[in-house]
């Protein structure tokens, strides 16, 4: 297998041509659903700091938005950017229509009526209670259908491809659609008891022991695996520079896969499960900070020798601070696993404060910057509409990040701390409602976060349909002579 360290090249002078629809499609869908699950999280951050914005409403209450702004954010705008940059880099690295345009349309609208599902069950309040994995038995059938559609066109493409060597995102983006197979199909086992209820076939411990090894990988494969497919096509591209290391990008890739898969029960400390099973979850935590290391490392350094694009660029800059996120998350992650730190952790607001620096400063900024790179190609366009929107969209945003985080890991050490406080007589020295009452100015600094992610977000939504309009969709032609072997 040659170890060869830049990306095909997508200069087009052919006739046939690639399948831009699905990745129009996608692309514009993962800008709305961005601006749709970041208003359901903002208007939740609210609640948190105002409770009466409930409205004692059933169906506006906390417990109902939050799923569907946690299944909104990941598998509507999250899976939609995957998808997306998934059908272009894959047609792109194999220089090859995907095989069937069908089966992708199929996918792109199943996956929607997925979403609108959610959006329309979760507020009504049903659910599998399984986090992440609520949406009730039909709609995760609908799931698993797109999924296999998906996948056919994804490998049944790479089966087809012109090129012989397989560029090492597309080893990231197939992993990730096979361990989501794996997981959804597994998790998601239940019994049907009427039409919209169902209950898990596992129990007991071995319930929540499957639950959070899907739980975990789908931290693992979906909300980072994907991405890093995006890290290693994307980033190269921008950059107009190879991946650093491409040698590193494949140790990287098997050291991440095999060690994900072992991480779950770091979700389950101080619980049930064998003490053994906990220590061994942590074990690995501890050892999944160097592949995810290496692979920001290898990402950052695609830099090197252009590191004035950072400055220049603010596309460049979406993609670099995603990573160094990645980095604080990973560097984090491992630390919340050692069960002593956990003890102090666990059921806080840092666990949210890790989430989020994950999900907007990782998930979010590298979707963006694939978009942004994306949409005017799509369109024909020689860049985005506004690159001062873009400078604006960075800045705020990142603004927005640092009081969401900060603000929650006070809050959380300040919780943690207080909850296991004793006085002398062995009496707790502060009552649960002190500590929520303590957390309300923190909560209400994330909200300010929050909103200032999602108004800005607002403005790429504004960038993104100026550029729409002002261009026209076309499919790029697939080059007649492989411009990379
Ligand atoms: C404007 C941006 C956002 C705001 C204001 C926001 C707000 C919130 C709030 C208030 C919660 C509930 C926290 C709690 O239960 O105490 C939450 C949970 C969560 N959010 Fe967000 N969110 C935003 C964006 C995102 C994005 C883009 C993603 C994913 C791509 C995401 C993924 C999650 C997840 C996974 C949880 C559950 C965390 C857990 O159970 O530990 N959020 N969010
Ligand atoms: C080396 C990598 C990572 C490790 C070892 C790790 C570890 C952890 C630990 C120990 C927790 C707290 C579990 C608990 O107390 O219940 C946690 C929660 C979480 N992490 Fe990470 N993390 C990593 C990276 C990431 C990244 C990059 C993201 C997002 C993109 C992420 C998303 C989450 C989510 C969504 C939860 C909340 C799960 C829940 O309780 O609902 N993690 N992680």
């Amino acid at each position: 297998m040659p170890l060869t360290s830049s990306v095909p090249a997508d200069s087009p002078s052919g006739s046939a041509t690639y399948n831009d629809t699905i990745v129009r499609q996608f692309a514009l869908a993962a800008v709305i659903w961005g601006v749709v699950s970041m208003l359901v999280g903002v208007f939740i951050a609210a609640q948190m700091a105002w409770p009466a914005l409930n409205f004692d409403v059933p169906w506006l209450s906390f417990g109902r938005l939050r799923p569907l702004h946690t299944n909104a954010a990941i598998f509507a705008f999250g899976g939609c950017a995957l998808f997306a940059t998934s059908y272009w880099v894959v047609q792109r690295t194999c220089q090859v229509r995907i095989i069937s345009d069908k089966l992708a349309a199929l996918h792109f609208w199943l996956w929607q009526a997925v979403i609108v599902a959610a959006a329309i069950t979760l507020p009504l309040g049903i659910t599998r209670g399984k986090e992440y994995a609520e949406l009730e038995w039909p709609i995760s059938i609908a799931i698993a259908v797109a999924w296999v559609a998906y996948a056919i066109v994804f490998f049944g493409t790479v089966g087809i491809r012109k090129v012989r060597h397989i560029y090492v995102a597309n080893w990231f983006y197939g992993a990730f659609i096979i361990a989501v197979a794996l997981l959804h199909i597994t998790n998601a086992m239940s019994m049907p008891a009427t039409l919209w209820k169902s209950y898990s076939v596992y129990a007991g411990v071995q319930d929540a022991m499957i639950q959070w090894w899907y739980g975990h990988n789908a931290v693992g494969f979906f909300l980072t695996a994907g991405f890093l497919g995006i890290v290693y096509y994307f980033i190269p591209k921008q950059a107009e520079r190879p991946v650093y290391s491409y040698r590193l990008s494949i140790v990287h890739f098997w050291a991440l896969i095999f060690t994900y898969m072992w991480a779950g029960p770091h979700h389950l400390h101080y619980t049930a499960l064998p003490d053994w099973t906990q220590s061994l979850g942590m074990v690995f935590s501890l050892i999944l900070l160097a592949p995810s290391w290496g692979g920001m490392i290898n990402g950052v350094m695609t830099l090197s020798g252009a590191w004035h694009k950072l400055r220049d660029d603010p596309i460049i800059r979406f993609m670099i601070v995603a990573l160094s996120f990645y980095g604080i998350a990973t560097f984090e992650g491992p630390m919340m696993s050692i069960k002593t730190v956990n003890a102090l952790s666990h059921y806080t607001d840092w666990g949210i404060g890790h989430v989020h620096g994950g999900t907007l400063g990782w998930v979010g900024f590298i979707s963006m910057g694939a978009l942004y790179y994306l949409v005017p190609r799509l369109y024909g366009q020689p860049r985005m509409h506004s690159l001062r929107a873009i400078e604006i969209h960075f800045w705020i945003s990142t603004i927005g990040i640092v009081l969401y985080i900060a603000s929650l890991w006070i809050a959380g050490v300040m919780q943690g701390l207080m909850w296991r406080s004793i006085n002398q007589d062995g009496s707790l020295t502060y009552t649960f409602v002190e500590s929520v009452k303590a957390s309300i100015p923190f909560y209400i600094i994330r909200f300010v976060g929050g909103l200032m992610y999602l108004s800005v977000m607002g403005i790429m939504a504004w960038n993104v349909l100026t550029t729409v309009q002002a261009g026209r969709a076309q499919d790029a032609p697939i080059p007649a002579v492989l411009a990379h072997v």
